[in-house]
């Protein structure tokens, strides 16, 4: 089974099992992280933002339009950002690492 690895808001790394076919929201879920997710995977939200591990980013597929529509959204956007729920676990990916941004639109005030 591959493996992936949460770091939190506080920098502390969790690898935890990530079956192949599986979204990293679906994945964090699983394991009850910190990861919103509030449309449940139909990029109408920025809330599944996670910021890959620059190692990994260029292993991904490439980002729709939608979603990076979505991402221009995001709370504390990076060169590396993606959302949660349009990276799906496959065997290349055993040892992903993404951290978890300190907030995402959703939870601010005014
Ligand atoms: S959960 Fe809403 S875009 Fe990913």
């Amino acid at each position: 089974m591959p493996k992936m690895i949460f770091v939190d808001q506080k920098g502390a790394r969790r690898e935890v099992d990530a079956p192949l076919g599986l979204s990293v929201l679906e994945i964090a879920h699983k394991h009850g992280l910190d990861l919103e997710g509030a449309c449940e995977g139909s990029l109408a939200c920025s809330t599944c933002h996670v910021v890959v591990d620059a190692g990994w980013f260029d292993l991904l597929t490439e980002p729709s339009e939608d979603e990076e529509d979505m991402l221009d959204l995001a709370f504390g956007l990076t060169r590396t950002s993606r959302l949660g729920c349009q990276i799906v676990m496959r065997e290349e990916l055993d040892g992903l690492v993404v951290a978890l941004p300190s907030g995402s639109r959703n939870n601010l005030k005014g």
